[in-house]
């Protein structure tokens, strides 16, 4: 039997796959295995089943000298060293797909909790402090007809475009490449990522972090944006610079920004960001459905299984194909 080490339980509807085919060991606290259990791990491991907070960096990879799979429990990769896995023959696998609805939904529930201040008002309502309906209480933005730019206009940046459709809004994208498809389905115009901030009343970010996205949106870029915009970031935080998105907030160069992802993960309570009322911030659950999580976790079981019984996985990400 395969032995496979999970590093956090994961859906019964993806474990029950391996289940009479492996020598499944599970890692059951709900905070992640210190680094030297996952090497420990590795290294009597023929597959990981491991979650974006476990860094599978190029130490955990040598010393897994069996390793043939890592099947990541998310569509994001920035935590795994592809090319050292690449280097090595170590299938890496994700989750693409099926977490892009939830996702998306996610990333529009944090734009209009942005622009409507959802959050301090149900703060203020839940603290007795409603004394009367008022005039200027709690004054937001519009979301309807406005200026929507997408940065990353991938599987989850389209899904939100479709959403944005249904509030008549103006769609504009940055993105690598040009994609002709999508702006003849819904209407979206491709720009250059300055023209994009200065021209959106709306900016949620859907790229990967990569060397080339880490901190994308600086001082600099962030200064073009309009005094009344909302940015939203469900990818990754480090692709924002999180030190100057805290001082445009603090000091209301933009109305506001919804959160689902930090720079460091959990952010510290005591971090300037959370101190703030005009940003909307959550811990990380865009994938959190429980549809997308049972889809994600035979998805990612079915493909670690795959590769040790020398199939072809349906979501390699270092490999087309299974030769080196
Ligand atoms: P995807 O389909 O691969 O889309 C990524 C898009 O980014 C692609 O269109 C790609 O361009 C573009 N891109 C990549 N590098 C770029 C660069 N340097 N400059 C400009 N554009 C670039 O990925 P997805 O499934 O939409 O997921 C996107 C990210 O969301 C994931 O990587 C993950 O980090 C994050 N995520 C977060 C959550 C959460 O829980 N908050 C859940 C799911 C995903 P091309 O079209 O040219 O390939
Ligand atoms: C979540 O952040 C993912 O990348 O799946
Ligand atoms: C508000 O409730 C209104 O009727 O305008």
């Amino acid at each position: 039997m395969h032995r496979v080490f999970a590093t956090r339980r994961i859906p019964q509807e993806g474990l029950a796959i391996l289940e009479g085919k492996c020598h499944l060991k599970i890692w059951e606290e709900d905070v992640p295995p210190p680094q030297e259990v996952l090497l420990e791990e590795a290294a009597k491991s023929e597959g990981l089943l491991c979650l974006l907070t476990d860094e599978v960096d190029r130490e955990v990879l040598r010393a897994g000298k069996n390793l043939k799979v890592v099947a990541n429990y998310a569509v994001g990769y920035d935590n795994i060293d592809i090319e050292e896995a690449r280097n090595r023959g170590i299938v890496v696998t994700n989750t693409p797909g099926v977490l892009t609805d939830a996702t998306a939904d996610l990333a529009f529930s944090l734009l209009l909790a942005g622009a409507r201040n959802l959050i301090p008002a149900d703060g203020y309502t839940r603290a007795g402090r409603w004394q009367s309906w008022g005039p200027r209480l709690f004054l937001g933005q519009e979301v309807w007809g406005k200026t929507l730019g997408i940065v990353g206009m991938g599987r989850i940046g389209r899904a939100v475009a479709r959403r944005a459709r249904g509030f008549d809004m103006n769609i504009l994208y940055y993105n690598r490449s040009k994609h002709k498809d999508i702006e003849e389905e819904l209407g979206v115009q491709k720009r250059e990522l300055e023209d994009l901030l200065r021209d959106s009343d709306f900016v949620s970010i859907h790229l990967p972090l990569t060397e080339e996205t880490q901190n994308l949106i600086g001082a600099e870029e962030l200064s073009l944006m309009k005094p009344t915009a909302v940015l939203i970031n469900t990818a990754r935080g480090e692709i924002v610079d999180q030190k100057a998105l805290v001082e445009v907030l603090q000091d209301k160069k933009i109305f506001a920004a919804g959160l689902d992802v930090f720079a460091k993960e959990p952010i510290d309570p005591q971090d300037p960001l959370l101190s703030l009322d005009n940003v909307v911030v959550l811990p990380h659950i865009g994938s959190a459905s429980y549809a997308a999580r049972q889809k994600m976790a035979i998805m990612a079981c079915s493909d670690l299984l795959a590769v040790l019984e020398g199939r072809e996985p349906e979501n390699p990400v270092n490999f087309s194909g299974l030769q080196e």
